[in-house]
């Protein structure tokens, strides 16, 4: 590794996670542990961080790291971009399945925007006592987070500190990507809720971006917004996205923010990238989707923040809490499955873009034949 020297630990604290899928095991379904080793002691020999901890959701390897290098740290980037080629390299000798799949580019280029991994990132001052949930999912796109965010800042049946709480109760604001046009725009909750859902309720375009504090200005929660096929041009993967939330003081209550995967949402992203199916709430142990390589999983991991250091995890929905949203989950999988070839399991046509799809239209083209 590159040898460094480090960055001034300053009162701006950068929660960065960045991940990637640089090959299965077996199929799309884990990473293999040589991987994450391969990580940690790539993360490890490097003297810029001030913490950091790797995880896994299905294929894709998740590098959470602290820092005091503000987002979009070229240095950390090209870091992580280091650690995915190495872990690329240990996937190549072990034939692991698409190895080296979520790397765009042959070389880095400054940070990691268009490269393929993905990226969330906040910078804030560390409070008293900083909770912080990151979420990891697998076989799925980033707006499978706009359901979720939107009950935990915006819908008080979910977060009574909406009501309650007279910290919480002047609620956030939104930013939303369009991912195709690549503009954003900012929603104040609740004043605005129904032009917000106009768009989030269509997550294959809109992505909530980042939700902040409306009084404070506070970044609540952060969101990758990568879009690899969009990215890419073809079919590479989905894109598996992480999200960030700060809880407490003001912000949603821990409970409140796991509280949405109680009831586990449709989301696109299974087998193939190109069905619908429920987000499973899971453990780090039970986050290898195997049946029709899925369902989709969400990982939620919590960590107290300590002068950077990340106290933690704590694997959340390892608790019987959740119990209940896994056997939800299984159920709708069950029903979902029986559909088949048909949409809504498989997605629509617009969202099958860039699978085999446009192939097989393209060759039988001709035989269409136009009608008087
Ligand atoms: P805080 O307002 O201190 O975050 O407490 C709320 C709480 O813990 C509810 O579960
Ligand atoms: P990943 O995006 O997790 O690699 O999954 C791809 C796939 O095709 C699963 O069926
Ligand atoms: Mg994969
Ligand atoms: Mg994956």
């Amino acid at each position: 590794m590159r040898s460094h020297a480090g960055f001034t630990m300053g009162k701006i604290l950068t929660l960065s996670v960045i991940k990637a899928d640089v090959g299965g095991f077996v199929g799309h379904s884990d990473v293999h542990p040589a991987l994450l080793e391969k990580a940690k002691s790539c993360l490890s020999a490097s003297s810029i961080l001030t913490d950091f901890h790797v995880s896994h959701v299905g294929d894709d390897i998740n590098l959470i790291m602290t820092h005091y290098g503000g987002r979009n740290n070229g240095e950390i980037h090209h870091l992580a971009w280091d650690t995915f080629i190495a872990c690329t390299e240990v996937a190549k000798s072990l034939k692991l399945y698409g190895a080296g799949q979520d790397l765009l580019s042959d070389s880095f280029s400054g940070n990691m925007r268009g490269m393929g991994p993905g990226v969330a990132e906040m910078e804030f001052e560390e409070r008293p006592s900083e909770p912080v949930i990151v979420f990891m999912a697998d076989k799925t796109e980033p707006g499978a987070w706009n359901l979720p965010v939107y009950k935990m800042f915006a819908d008080p049946f979910n977060t009574i500190g909406l009501v309650i709480d007279p910290k919480a109760h002047c609620g956030f604001n939104f930013e939303v990507r369009d991912l195709i046009e690549n503009k954003k725009v900012t929603f104040a909750a609740p004043e605005e809720l129904y032009d917000l859902l106009v768009f989030i309720g269509a997550p294959g375009r809109y992505c909530v971006k980042a939700v902040f504090h409306k009084q404070t200005g506070e970044i609540a929660a952060v969101s990758s917004t990568q879009r690899l096929n969009l990215m890419a041009g073809r079919y590479v993967g989905k894109d598996d996205p992480v999200l960030i939330v700060r809880c407490q003081s003001g912000l949603p209550a821990v409970g409140e923010v796991l509280e949405p995967f109680a009831n586990p949402h449709l989301v696109s992203g299974w087998m193939r990238g190109s069905h619908t199916g429920p987000l499973m709430p899971v453990p780090v142990a039970q986050a290898t989707p195997a049946r029709f390589d899925g369902p989709p999983r969400v990982v939620a991991l919590g960590f107290q923040m300590c002068n950077g250091k990340l106290v933690g995890p704590q694997d959340f929905f390892a608790d019987p809490s959740f119990d209940n949203a896994r056997r939800k989950a299984l159920d709708v999988a069950d029903y979902m499955r029986t559909l088949g070839p048909f949409e809504p399991h498989r997605l629509h046509l617009e969202e099958m873009e860039y699978t085999t799809l446009p192939d097989v239209m393209h060759r039988l083209k001709d035989r269409f034949v136009k009608l008087s």
